[in-house]
Protein backbone atom coordinates (compact mmCIF):
# COMPACT_ATOMS: atom_id res chain seq x y z
CA UNK A 1 0.00 0.00 0.00
CA UNK A 2 1.39 3.41 -0.83
CA UNK A 3 1.06 6.72 0.22
CA UNK A 4 1.56 6.14 4.10
CA UNK A 5 3.47 7.22 6.80
CA UNK A 6 4.39 4.62 9.74
CA UNK A 7 5.96 6.91 13.04
CA UNK A 8 5.92 6.98 16.58
CA UNK A 9 3.24 8.69 18.28
CA UNK A 10 3.68 11.94 18.59
CA UNK A 11 2.17 13.93 21.52
CA UNK A 12 0.25 16.49 19.06
CA UNK A 13 -1.73 12.96 17.48
CA UNK A 14 -2.60 11.52 21.13
CA UNK A 15 -6.23 12.99 20.95
CA UNK A 16 -6.70 10.87 17.87
CA UNK A 17 -5.28 7.91 18.38
CA UNK A 18 -7.23 7.61 21.85
CA UNK A 19 -10.00 8.36 19.73
CA UNK A 20 -8.93 5.84 17.75
CA UNK A 21 -8.27 3.20 19.66
CA UNK A 22 -11.08 3.51 21.99
CA UNK A 23 -13.37 3.35 18.85
CA UNK A 24 -11.88 0.46 17.48
CA UNK A 25 -11.81 -1.67 20.44
CA UNK A 26 -14.75 -0.85 21.93
CA UNK A 27 -16.90 -1.72 18.38
CA UNK A 28 -15.11 -4.83 18.91
CA UNK A 29 -18.54 -7.70 19.58
CA UNK A 30 -16.00 -10.60 20.31
CA UNK A 31 -15.17 -8.96 23.82
CA UNK A 32 -17.93 -9.11 26.87
CA UNK A 33 -20.08 -5.89 27.54
CA UNK A 34 -18.12 -5.07 30.44
CA UNK A 35 -15.01 -5.18 28.90
CA UNK A 36 -16.01 -2.60 26.82
CA UNK A 37 -17.17 -0.25 29.15
CA UNK A 38 -14.81 -0.23 31.34
CA UNK A 39 -12.10 0.55 28.02
CA UNK A 40 -14.55 3.15 26.96
CA UNK A 41 -13.86 4.98 30.16
CA UNK A 42 -10.18 4.29 30.44
CA UNK A 43 -8.79 4.78 26.19
CA UNK A 44 -9.14 8.66 26.64
CA UNK A 45 -6.13 10.82 25.75
CA UNK A 46 -5.50 11.15 29.36
CA UNK A 47 -5.73 6.96 29.41
CA UNK A 48 -3.30 6.74 26.60
CA UNK A 49 -0.69 9.53 28.67
CA UNK A 50 -0.92 7.29 31.26
CA UNK A 51 0.05 4.25 28.95
CA UNK A 52 2.73 6.36 27.52
CA UNK A 53 3.96 7.20 31.58
CA UNK A 54 4.12 3.41 32.07
CA UNK A 55 6.67 3.09 29.55
CA UNK A 56 4.44 2.04 26.63
CA UNK A 57 6.03 2.60 23.05
CA UNK A 58 3.03 3.65 20.21
CA UNK A 59 3.46 3.63 16.53
CA UNK A 60 1.23 4.81 14.30
CA UNK A 61 0.44 4.68 10.19
CA UNK A 62 -1.40 7.86 9.06
CA UNK A 63 -2.80 8.28 5.55
CA UNK A 64 -1.15 11.27 3.68
CA UNK A 65 -3.94 13.37 4.87
CA UNK A 66 -2.25 12.70 8.37
CA UNK A 67 -5.51 10.79 9.23
CA UNK A 68 -4.12 7.76 11.38
CA UNK A 69 -5.12 4.30 9.95
CA UNK A 70 -3.30 2.20 12.59
CA UNK A 71 -2.43 1.45 15.80
CA UNK A 72 0.23 -0.67 17.90
CA UNK A 73 1.11 -0.44 21.47
CA UNK A 74 4.29 -2.05 23.10
CA UNK A 75 5.89 -2.24 26.50
CA UNK A 76 9.14 -2.77 26.67
CA UNK A 77 11.43 -4.50 29.32
CA UNK A 78 15.03 -4.28 28.37
CA UNK A 79 16.10 -4.91 32.41
CA UNK A 80 14.56 -8.61 31.44
CA UNK A 81 14.36 -9.00 27.69
CA UNK A 82 10.48 -9.12 27.23
CA UNK A 83 8.63 -6.84 25.75
CA UNK A 84 4.83 -7.18 25.71
CA UNK A 85 2.47 -5.91 22.83
CA UNK A 86 -0.82 -4.71 24.21
CA UNK A 87 -2.97 -3.36 21.13
CA UNK A 88 -2.45 -3.51 17.34
CA UNK A 89 -5.73 -2.41 15.34
CA UNK A 90 -6.20 -1.29 11.55
CA UNK A 91 -9.12 0.85 10.51
CA UNK A 92 -11.46 -1.56 9.11
CA UNK A 93 -11.66 0.44 5.30
CA UNK A 94 -7.91 -0.83 5.44
CA UNK A 95 -7.84 -4.12 6.53
CA UNK A 96 -6.08 -6.70 4.71
CA UNK A 97 -3.66 -4.63 2.71
CA UNK A 98 -0.72 -5.18 5.18
CA UNK A 99 -0.64 -2.88 7.74
CA UNK A 100 -1.26 -5.14 10.74
CA UNK A 101 2.36 -7.09 9.39
CA UNK A 102 4.08 -3.88 9.10
CA UNK A 103 2.92 -2.68 12.58
CA UNK A 104 3.92 -5.73 14.00
CA UNK A 105 7.00 -6.00 12.37
CA UNK A 106 7.87 -2.25 13.08
CA UNK A 107 7.41 -3.29 16.94
CA UNK A 108 9.51 -6.73 16.51
CA UNK A 109 12.52 -4.29 14.81
CA UNK A 110 11.98 -1.53 17.94
CA UNK A 111 12.53 -4.84 20.50
CA UNK A 112 15.61 -6.08 19.23
CA UNK A 113 16.90 -2.83 18.74
CA UNK A 114 15.70 -1.99 22.35
CA UNK A 115 17.07 -4.98 24.01
CA UNK A 116 14.40 -7.85 23.98
CA UNK A 117 14.91 -10.95 22.75
CA UNK A 118 11.63 -12.18 23.09
CA UNK A 119 8.20 -10.39 22.40
CA UNK A 120 4.80 -12.42 23.69
CA UNK A 121 1.22 -11.10 23.50
CA UNK A 122 -2.17 -12.68 23.86
CA UNK A 123 -5.24 -13.45 21.09
CA UNK A 124 -9.14 -13.83 22.42
CA UNK A 125 -9.21 -17.66 21.62
CA UNK A 126 -12.02 -16.51 19.11
CA UNK A 127 -10.08 -13.06 17.56
CA UNK A 128 -9.51 -15.39 14.28
CA UNK A 129 -8.42 -12.71 12.48
CA UNK A 130 -5.86 -11.82 14.82
CA UNK A 131 -4.57 -15.26 15.37
CA UNK A 132 -3.76 -15.33 11.51
CA UNK A 133 -1.91 -12.35 11.46
CA UNK A 134 0.36 -13.33 14.60
CA UNK A 135 0.39 -16.82 13.20
CA UNK A 136 1.35 -15.26 9.46
CA UNK A 137 4.23 -13.28 11.34
CA UNK A 138 5.75 -17.08 12.82
CA UNK A 139 4.82 -16.24 16.55
CA UNK A 140 4.55 -19.75 18.18
CA UNK A 141 1.67 -20.57 20.56
CA UNK A 142 2.39 -20.71 24.54
CA UNK A 143 -0.91 -22.11 24.86
CA UNK A 144 -4.20 -21.52 26.32
CA UNK A 145 -4.98 -18.84 29.13
CA UNK A 146 -8.74 -20.32 29.81
CA UNK A 147 -11.17 -17.96 31.95
CA UNK A 148 -8.78 -15.08 31.86
CA UNK A 149 -9.19 -11.37 31.43
CA UNK A 150 -12.89 -10.91 31.78
CA UNK A 151 -13.77 -14.39 32.16
CA UNK A 152 -12.64 -14.90 28.59
CA UNK A 153 -10.19 -17.81 27.10
CA UNK A 154 -7.19 -16.40 24.96
CA UNK A 155 -4.50 -17.63 23.38
CA UNK A 156 -1.01 -16.31 24.79
CA UNK A 157 2.10 -16.25 21.59
CA UNK A 158 5.84 -15.22 21.68
CA UNK A 159 8.44 -14.75 18.63
CA UNK A 160 11.94 -14.31 19.31
CA UNK A 161 13.36 -10.39 17.65
C1 LIG B 1 -6.13 -8.20 13.33
C2 LIG B 1 -5.90 -6.95 12.45
C3 LIG B 1 -5.00 -5.98 13.19
C4 LIG B 1 -5.22 -7.40 11.14
O1 LIG B 1 -4.86 -6.23 10.41
P1 LIG B 1 -4.70 -6.25 8.81
O2 LIG B 1 -4.04 -4.99 8.41
O3 LIG B 1 -5.99 -6.56 8.19
O4 LIG B 1 -3.71 -7.48 8.64
P2 LIG B 1 -2.77 -7.80 7.37
O5 LIG B 1 -3.39 -7.27 6.12
O6 LIG B 1 -1.39 -7.35 7.69
O7 LIG B 1 -2.86 -9.38 7.35
C5 LIG B 1 -1.81 -10.20 7.83
C6 LIG B 1 -2.30 -11.62 7.98
O8 LIG B 1 -3.24 -11.71 9.04
C7 LIG B 1 -4.20 -12.74 8.74
N1 LIG B 1 -5.55 -12.13 8.63
C8 LIG B 1 -5.85 -10.82 8.68
N2 LIG B 1 -7.18 -10.64 8.52
C9 LIG B 1 -7.70 -11.86 8.39
C10 LIG B 1 -9.02 -12.33 8.18
N3 LIG B 1 -10.06 -11.47 8.08
N4 LIG B 1 -9.22 -13.66 8.08
C11 LIG B 1 -8.19 -14.52 8.17
N5 LIG B 1 -6.90 -14.14 8.34
C12 LIG B 1 -6.67 -12.82 8.46
C13 LIG B 1 -3.78 -13.32 7.40
O9 LIG B 1 -2.88 -14.40 7.67
C14 LIG B 1 -3.05 -12.15 6.77
O10 LIG B 1 -2.13 -12.51 5.79
P3 LIG B 1 -2.60 -12.57 4.23
O11 LIG B 1 -3.37 -11.32 3.94
O12 LIG B 1 -1.31 -12.68 3.50
O13 LIG B 1 -3.45 -13.80 4.14
C15 LIG B 1 -7.25 -6.26 12.07
O14 LIG B 1 -8.13 -7.24 11.55
C16 LIG B 1 -7.92 -5.55 13.21
O15 LIG B 1 -7.64 -4.38 13.50
N6 LIG B 1 -8.85 -6.26 13.89
C17 LIG B 1 -9.59 -5.67 15.00
C18 LIG B 1 -8.71 -5.41 16.19
C19 LIG B 1 -8.13 -6.68 16.75
O16 LIG B 1 -8.79 -7.69 16.90
N7 LIG B 1 -6.84 -6.59 17.09
C20 LIG B 1 -6.13 -7.70 17.68
C21 LIG B 1 -6.33 -7.70 19.14
S1 LIG B 1 -4.78 -7.41 19.89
Amino acid sequence: MKGFILEKLQKKDIPEAANFERRLICSLSLYKPKARTDWSRELTPRGLQKQLNRGAVVFVIKNEGGKIMGFISYYPYPKNGVGWIDWVLVDPNFRRKGLGKLLIKQVMNFAKKHGEHVVWNDTLKINYKSIGLFKKLGFAKLGLFKNAWYHQDYYLWYRST
